[in-house]
């Protein structure tokens, strides 16, 4: 029987990335019955009365599982992020991005392999702003023992499951003692109670930055707040190839989302050039998150044989421009579905 999974296209290069991912999981077998709700301005141009439909929330609560494409958020005026509030109502507590350099995709480092956990439902994120005065504004930040005891445990146990040796928490809390303390104290508790097998270390984020990009190898997951994650998740793409060719994944107690960490790219969007790779990185964590969840060894064995295929690509020198190639976001799409 097929496995309902929500498709959200979202805004920008979303639709034709999203086309691509559909494209090459369905030529794989995943076997997947896909069924498009809207979020974004594409919500709005679909008739809907708001940015974020219960429709698409009620269905994604329904299924547990969705794969989305980036949505616009405007600059400064303008509605809240959909992205902040879809995940804070389906509590989409954990954000896992992955970053790894691959053979074929030209970067400035080799062997990168890291993994961002992202708080993804606090922090300065949750944009409670006001302006208390003329002329001066504030932004709330949000920490509780709750969340901050959360995301530790979860990123523990994600060291722990994946054999990875060392966690690295990034924080500011020499200078934000109350709010990103907490953060750090929590983890530093959950650590030593419950896993002191596992590296631990506390690293002020902007010294941390600098170690990043000097030598990205000694880290290995990383710890963030929501808008530290945010922005290590860029900064790291960036040290192997790129916002084309990093995955994401918005993980609940009931559910998940599947996202790229990049957003609509207005800059290109429409001209069909977008590299869904990013998408489809994605979607192989979807399935492989569907083998663990449901039970199912057939979503493993898939996601396997498309993250070949990929990989058979790239070093086949079949790349989108992005990554110095000349190929087109369906022709990559047709270079995987080709090798798979
Ligand atoms: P962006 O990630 O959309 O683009 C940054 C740069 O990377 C652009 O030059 C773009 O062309 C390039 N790029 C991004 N993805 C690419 C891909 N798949 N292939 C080739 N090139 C790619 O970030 P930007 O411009 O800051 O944000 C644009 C909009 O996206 C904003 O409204 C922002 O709020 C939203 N956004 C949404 C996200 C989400 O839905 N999860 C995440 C990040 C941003």
């Amino acid at each position: 029987m097929s496995t309902n999974v929500v498709l959200i296209p979202g805004d920008g290069i979303g639709p034709e990335v999203a086309v691509a991912t559909q494209r090459v999981l369905d030529a794989a077998g995943a076997d997947l019955k896909w069924t498009i709700r809207h979020a974004g301005e594409a919500a709005l141009l679909a008739g809907e009365k708001s940015l974020l439909p219960q429709s698409t929330i009620d269905l994604i609560s329904e299924y547990g599982v969705a794969l989305k494409g980036p949505c616009t958020t405007p600059i400064g005026t303008g509605f809240r992020s959909v992205n902040v509030s879809l995940r804070k109502c389906l509590d989409l507590f954990a954000a896992i991005r992955p970053i790894r350099s691959m053979a074929g995709v030209k970067s400035r480092y080799s062997e990168v392999d890291l993994v961002i956990v992202r708080e993804n439902t606090e922090g300065l994120y949750g944009g409670i702003e006001s302006e208390i005065a003329k002329g001066v504004c504030t932004s709330t930040k949000v920490a509780t023992e709750a969340a901050s005891r959360r995301i530790a445990d979860y990123a523990f146990r994600y060291c722990r499951e994946r054999s990875r040796r060392k966690l690295s928490v990034f924080h500011k809390a020499n200078i934000l003692k109350l709010t990103d303390g907490l953060f750090i104290r929590c983890a530093r508790e959950i650590h030593d109670a419950h896993y002191p097998d596992i590296e631990y270390e506390e690293v002020i984020i902007d010294a941390g930055c600098m170690k990043m990009v000097q030598d990205p190898k000694r880290f290995d997951v990383i710890l963030a707040e929501n808008l530290y994650g945010d922005i290590m998740s860029d900064l790291c793409a960036g040290l192997v190839g790129g916002l084309g060719v990093t995955p994401g994944s918005n993980i609940g107690e009931k559910g998940a989302v599947f996202e790229a960490v990049h957003g609509s790219a207005p800059d290109i969007a429409g001209k069909g050039i977008a590299n869904p790779l990013a998408l489809i990185m994605s979607g192989v964590m979807m399935l492989n998150w569907l083998s663990t969840q449901r039970g199912e060894p057939k979503f493993g064995a898939c996601a396997t044989r498309i993250r070949r295929a990929y990989d058979r690509a790239l070093t086949d020198g079949a790349t989108t421009r992005d990554l110095g190639g000349s190929l087109n976001t369906l022709e990559f799409a047709d270079a995987i579905i080709a090798r798979l």
